[in-house]
């Protein structure tokens, strides 16, 4: 979340040249890491954001999956986390009770130990975690190592924000959103473990800014553009449906769009349901990874053994007069 204006202006940091800070925020990537000794760096990263969802349990399950994800999405290890918790004085504190729970079993699937954290009144709820992991110094995957040739490897479908959004407006029922509330409790850690294994160029998490917004960030950090082949992008079939009967779309699809659609070229042919969807946010999605074409194959088996999607979205190419790409 928070891939917008604001999140330009925490990004104008000062600059930092410390030689143990190996990701700082220069290309916008998932997560801090510096090294403390030749064989160990810490990934640093934080996020909280309102409910996207009334059951409390549920949605502490999600908010801790995605606070993880971007440890994941370094190719670390995540190691401890304290809450963020913003909280009316108003509200039953048994609803926080269940957030905290259902947070708290997600981080001990992810052997991830809670050791704190802070809370404030506020008018609205809101949760999420900071995060601490570890990787190794040479094994840390940024969003800048993408290479002309390699394919992209995408490990969750494309929809939750839309689905999600109805579901709070009464326009989809629960029954129609339990896809997307499985995959955004899924954590991302066997896909990591994964892409270690096999060894890739780059790798972010799909987030706030949406497939195509954390696409671009990764092709500018690596110097090239990246192409898109939109019948190979796995949309929720309900995500398509909504989007297809709606013609207000998501506010945050169409501030997206707003923001990076200068930056893009696609055929006019494209089905407008799925151009908006490229630039839906969403909440703890898939890996999108850069492999070199000889090791995709292999990626993607293993993938599909551990029973994750690993569909071939596209490809990196050489940086052209605009970062993204799509083709039908
Ligand atoms: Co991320
Ligand atoms: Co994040
Ligand atoms: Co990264």
């Amino acid at each position: 979340m928070g891939h917008d204006a604001l999140a330009q202006v925490l990004r104008q940091l000062p600059e930092v040249t410390d030689k143990n800070l190996l990701v700082g925020a220069e290309h916008a990537d998932d997560a801090g890491v510096y090294k403390l000794t030749d064989d160990i760096a810490v990934v640093n990263t934080l996020d909280f954001f309102p409910p996207i969802i009334d059951d409390p349990y549920t949605f502490g399950q999600i908010a801790a999956a995605n606070a993880l994800s971007d440890v994941y999405a370094m190719g670390g290890v995540p190691r401890l986390a304290m809450n963020i918790v913003a909280f009316p004085a108003s509200l039953d504190l048994s609803i926080l009770q269940e957030i905290i729970k259902g947070s708290t079993d997600k981080l001990k699937e992810a052997g991830v130990i809670l050791v704190g954290g802070h809370s404030i009144e506020d008018k609205e709820i809101k949760y999420g975690l900071s995060v601490t992991g570890l990787v190794h110094p040479q094994k840390i995957i940024t969003n800048a190592g993408a290479k002309p040739r390699d394919k992209l490897i995408l490990t969750k479908p494309i929809g939750v924000g839309v689905i999600t959004t109805a579901l709070k407006n009464g326009k989809a029922k629960p029954e129609d959103a339990q896809d997307a509330i499985e995959s955004m409790k899924a954590l991302n850690d066997e896909a990591s473990r994964i892409m270690q294994e096999v060894g890739v160029n780059a790798c972010t998490d799909i987030t706030g800014f949406g497939l195509i917004g954390h696409a671009m960030e990764m092709a500018e950090a690596s110097s090239a553009s990246i192409m898109f082949n939109i019948k190979n992008i796995p949309f929720f079939p309900k995500a398509i449906d909504l989007v297809k009967k709606s013609a207000n779309h998501p506010k945050t699809i169409k501030s997206n769009r707003e923001y990076l659609a200068s930056n893009l070229r696609m055929p006019d042919d494209i089905k407008p349901e799925q151009a908006n969807l490229l630039y839906d946010p969403q909440t703890s999605g898939g890996l999108l990874i850069s492999v070199s074409p000889e090791k995709s194959q292999k990626l993607v088996e293993q993938l599909s053994a551990a029973k994750i999607l690993a569909a071939i979205v596209g490809e990196v190419v050489e940086k052209g007069g605009v970062a993204i790409l799509v083709k039908d």
